[in-house]
């Protein structure tokens, strides 16, 4: 009788903890590589290029930058800037991402890329999911009600080099939507 109270006292806990760590299954990163066959043509929206155009491509790579690194050093880093983690919070993802969740196409170089603003894809990239929103949402993707909100979360004083913009303005040179369909 004891014995059978034991065992459940142990059983419990335990599938409860397994039940939580499937439920909180992480997706992981891609690549912008994976994203872009479905998001170049003049159809989709010319994402892939407008982003590619844009600074956010660049934004490791300026890291790398002698600029950069005497900024570090002005803050106090020991680190060259592309190895400093209080730089590369705001410029690229995957820094700080555990290795068995970032895919083999993925590349911390490509710097603030599809996946730094919409969530990792690994679990909404395919066709069937990616048709829809719902569905699309519901397996890790992140779409921002309030953009400007969001830009903020980047562009903000805890930059170095910050300086105050219209974010209206900012979005117009990087937004990249879905043509109406006809
Ligand atoms: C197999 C093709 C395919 C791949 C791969 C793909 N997408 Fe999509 N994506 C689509 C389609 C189709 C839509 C729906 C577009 C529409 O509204 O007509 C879409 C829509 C979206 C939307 C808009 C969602 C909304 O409703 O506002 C975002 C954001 C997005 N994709 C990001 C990504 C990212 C990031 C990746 C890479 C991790 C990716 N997609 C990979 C096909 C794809
Ligand atoms: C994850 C951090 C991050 C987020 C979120 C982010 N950005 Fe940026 N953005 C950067 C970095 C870093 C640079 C500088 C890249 C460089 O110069 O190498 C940049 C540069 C830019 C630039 C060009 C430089 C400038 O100041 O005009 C524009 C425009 C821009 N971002 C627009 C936006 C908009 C609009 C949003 C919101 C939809 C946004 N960004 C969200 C990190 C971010
Ligand atoms: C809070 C987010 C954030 C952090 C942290 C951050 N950056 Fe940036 N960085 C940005 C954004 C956003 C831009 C583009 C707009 C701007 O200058 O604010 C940028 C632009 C830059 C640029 C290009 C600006 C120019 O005028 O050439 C350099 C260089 C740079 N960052 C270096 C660094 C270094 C070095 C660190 C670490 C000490 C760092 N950043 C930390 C967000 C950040
Ligand atoms: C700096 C952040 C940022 C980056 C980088 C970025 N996006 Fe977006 N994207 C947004 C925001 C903000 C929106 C508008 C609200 C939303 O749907 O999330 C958006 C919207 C979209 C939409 C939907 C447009 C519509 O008409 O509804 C698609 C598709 C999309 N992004 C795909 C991509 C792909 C593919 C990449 C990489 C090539 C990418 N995005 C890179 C921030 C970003």
């Amino acid at each position: 009788m004891t014995k059978t109270i034991m065992l459940f006292l142990i059983l419990v806990p335990i599938s409860y903890i397994i039940s939580q760590t499937e439920t909180s299954k992480k997706h992981s990163y891609v690549g912008v590589q994976v994203c872009a066959p479905c998001h170049k043509t003049e159809k989709q929206g010319l994402q892939l290029d407008i982003w590619q155009k844009s600074k956010h491509s660049q934004a490791y790579k300026t890291l790398q930058t002698e600029k950069a690194n005497n900024i570090a050093k002005e803050k106090g880093c020991t680190t060259p800037a592309a190895e400093t983690k209080a730089c590369l919070k705001c410029h690229v993802s995957g820094y700080n991402i555990e290795a068995a969740l970032l895919g083999e196409k993925f590349k911390m170089e490509d710097g603030v890329q599809c996946e730094t603003c919409h969530g990792p894809g690994s679990d909404y990239k395919t066709l069937k999911i990616m048709k829809s929103r719902e569905e699309s949402v519901a397996n890790g993707l992140i779409v921002h009600e309030n953009h400007e909100e969001f830009c903020k979360t980047c562009h903000n004083p805890e930059s170095p080099t910050f300086v105050e913009k219209d974010i209206n303005e900012m979005w117009n040179q990087i937004k990249h939507p879905v043509p109406e369909k006809k």
